[in-house]
């Protein structure tokens, strides 16, 4: 990659951001499209968003937007789509040559195209969490056909405050996930359980279907307990890794006007520090 005065800005912007894969992701894609430009990653202070997103505002191309600022994201972008509306955040910024900005959500494609990859019956979806990844992929699965997604937390008045937000959502509390498991085409976490440094996700998958898919939004480690326990049972599996890439797909034809190429999955799995 040659940097010059003509290379063009785009990157990730979250707190923290030095962990993030999607500059291995995009600089691969910049790399094999050919593209004069470079994708790096961003990491204000949690009060700088605001301060950042202004200086590289019709400056940069775009940017991805991750934990914690996906809310403020939304907020301070001149357009939105209707995704990132309905899912309240934003994990892409797009930066017009006049200066506007205009947020998307590509988080819930990234989902359900890594389930389609998989294989997936959209029937009934029981979602682990009710925080902004949650809220985010209940929509998704409701645009993606399911008729019923149960909202699983351990704190049932925020999986309630989602599930008013569309009848077919509903809310249950954690002893009432195994009962919900028995008629579950889709299970999906979208908790913080299960990743490194946080307590294990602890969820028997003996009721459910043979049938199902589990998709787990963690992807550190890439193999999460989740999944370990799915591929026992048998059951298709979609990783967190998986949903990343795919979410990147879109975000990288919004920010470069161009289709990426090639295959960034064993890249992410060397950053990663896992076998390919
Ligand atoms: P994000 O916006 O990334 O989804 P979040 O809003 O912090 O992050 O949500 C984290 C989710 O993981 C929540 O559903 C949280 O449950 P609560 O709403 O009850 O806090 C869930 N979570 C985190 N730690 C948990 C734990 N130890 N046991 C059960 N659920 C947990």
């Amino acid at each position: 990659m040659k940097i010059t005065a003509s290379t063009r800005v785009a990157g990730v912007v979250g707190h923290p951001a030095g962990h993030s894969l999607s500059p291995v992701i995009h600089n691969a894609w910049i790399g094999a499209g050919g593209l004069d430009a470079v994708y790096l990653a961003f990491e204000p202070p949690a009060d700088g968003f605001r301060r950042l997103i202004e200086g590289l505002r019709g400056v940069a191309l775009g940017v991805n937007v991750t934990i914690p600022f996906k809310a403020q994201a939304l907020a301070l972008a001149d357009h939105a789509s209707e995704p990132a509306r309905r899912a309240g955040a934003a994990n892409l910024l797009v930066f017009r040559p006049d200066g506007s900005i205009e947020a998307d959500n590509t988080d819930g494609v990234g989902l359900v195209r890594a389930m389609e990859l998989a294989g997936y019956v959209a029937d009934k979806a029981v979602l682990l969490g009710a925080g902004g990844a949650a809220r985010g992929a209940a929509m998704a699965l409701l645009d993606a056909g399911f008729a019923e997604v149960a909202v699983v937390n351990r704190t049932l008045e925020r999986a309630q405050e989602i599930a008013a937000l569309d009848p077919r959502l509903r809310a249950l509390g954690w002893d009432q996930a195994d009962a919900a498991l028995e008629s579950a085409s889709v299970l999906v976490n979208a908790t913080s359980l299960g990743m490194t440094g946080q307590p294990p996700l602890v969820l028997s998958l003996d009721a459910l279907p043979r049938s199902a898919t589990v998709v787990d939004m963690v992807y550190r480690p890439m193999r999460t307990q989740l999944l370990a326990s799915a591929g026992r049972r048998g059951v298709k599996t979609v990783s967190g890794l998986d949903m990343l890439i795919q979410q990147a797909v879109p975000s990288f034809q919004a920010i470069f006007g161009q289709a990426p190429q090639g295959d960034v999955r064993r890249l992410c799995l060397e950053a990663l520090g896992e076998a390919a």
